[in-house]
């Protein structure tokens, strides 16, 4: 050390990005980066992608297996109940004060942290409370992305339909009209398929969070603030960013290899974890693909396949879950802005679980550095300096 630091009491080597670094056991969310499996509590996403609903899928989050045909229907009433659906109205007044410039991704980090002061549990960080409040915000949370929508568009808020599923409400309330079957299951299968991700940023940030035995809402708000980068959630609006910039199919391979020989970053691709192919992009390809021929656009998914190639090709780097998600949305007829706040409809889930287990066997996060500054520096008064 040649600045004179004492030498750190350095137990683990340093790893920057915290890449392979095992912080916590936990017993949500298994990844097999080598063999492209994502399991939830042990169930495989393929398998619950074909069978469950994003309900059920949140009930096994929550509780660690599967519910009963009569804790599935109290599950779902409960998450699709007008009460819980609601935003207090000085929540939706509060929204009618925002520049209409602010990003949804803005509001629902805002509407997150002020739905709080409404929550009649706020001040209580039991199990059950926990459980009530990740209940709310997940039924909240569609309304908030949803009249934010309406409001910057000068439209009026449409209020929930508690006959509809999570899903085909928020398409319902983001245009005042029910959307199509094949577009409600697409939307249900994107939200399972982005419900958990183990020790990801963003639940990372939720978690360091809740081990200082702080609350739901605040874990939530640090999760959707770690979301919004573009290395992590905010690269599914960057992709569709890409996309439009590039329009063509047909130009679309000459554009990739230009950024490619510029060593630019490709939205979309790449992982932490996954060293082959992400198993949720599959899903998500064949579901934009079916919804881009419905409403007559299959330009996005041909530009985004080109693009696939040649990364597989030239960089042996394959689609994350971020690469076809919003050529689906973009189907749908929803505004690209709107692509990371959906992302944190579903991830609110994971993230809520991940403070429960926190909560359930907690300790302190609390990470070294390892110090490069000075140690010997010489304080010089201001009249000096
Ligand atoms: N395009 C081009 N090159 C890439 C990409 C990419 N998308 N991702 C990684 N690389 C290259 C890097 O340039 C680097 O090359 P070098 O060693 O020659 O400098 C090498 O691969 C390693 O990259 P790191 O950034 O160190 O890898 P890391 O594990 O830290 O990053 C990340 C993972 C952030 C996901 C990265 O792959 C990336 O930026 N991808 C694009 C953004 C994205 O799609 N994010 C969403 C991820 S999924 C999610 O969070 C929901």
């Amino acid at each position: 050390m040649t600045n004179g630091a004492a030498a750190p009491q350095q137990i683990h080597p340093l790893k920057a990005g915290l890449e392979d670094v095992i912080v916590s056991t936990s017993e949500i969310c298994f990844i097999d980066g080598h063999k492209g499996r994502l399991l939830y509590r042990g169930y495989d996403v393929d398998d619950l992608v074909e069978h469950s609903t994003f309900e059920e899928v949140v009930y096994l989050l929550w509780h660690g297996r599967l519910p009963s045909r009569k804790e599935l229907d109290v599950h779902v009433k409960a998450l699709a109940s007008t009460a819980n659906r609601r935003l207090p109205s000085k929540v939706l007044s509060m929204l009618k004060l925002f520049p209409k410039k602010t990003t949804p991704m803005e509001i629902l980090r805002t509407g997150v942290s002020a739905l709080s002061a409404f929550d009649p549990d706020s001040n209580d960080n039991s199990r059950e409370a926990t459980l009530r409040k990740a209940l709310r915000l997940t039924a909240q949370m569609p309304t908030l992305v949803a009249a934010w929508e309406r409001i910057r568009k000068g439209k009026a808020p449409v209020s929930p339909n508690p006959r509809l599923n999570l899903a085909g409400n928020f398409l319902y309330m983001l245009t005042g009209k029910k959307p199509t079957p094949l577009a409600a299951k697409t939307f249900d299968v994107a939200l399972i398929l982005h419900a958990d991700h183990e020790f990801n940023a963003s639940t990372f940030a939720a978690r360091v969070t809740a081990g200082t035995l702080s609350d739901l809402h605040s874990a939530i708000v640090s999760g959707i603030g770690t979301l919004k980068g573009p290395l992590h959630g905010g690269a599914n609006e960057q992709v569709m960013l890409m996309v439009e910039k590039i329009k063509d199919p047909a130009k679309a391979e000459a554009w990739i290899r230009k950024l490619l020989a510029e060593r630019g970053r490709v939205m979309g691709f790449g992982h932490r974890v996954y060293r082959v192919a992400d198993p949720r992009a599959k899903h998500l390809r064949r579901l934009a693909s079916e919804l881009g021929e419905q409403v007559g656009n299959t330009s996005y998914v041909k530009i985004l396949d080109t693009i696939a190639s040649v990364m597989s090709s030239e960089k042996h780097m394959f689609a994350n879950v971020d690469l076809y998600s919003g050529a689906a949305y973009a189907a749908m007829g929803i505004s690209t802005d709107q692509f990371t706040p959906i992302f944190a409809l579903s991830r609110v889930t994971g993230w809520a679980a991940h403070v429960l287990e926190q909560h359930g066997n907690n300790r302190l996060i609390r990470p070294r550095s390892e110090y490069t500054g000075p140690t010997d520096a010489k304080y010089v008064p201001l009249s000096e300096r």
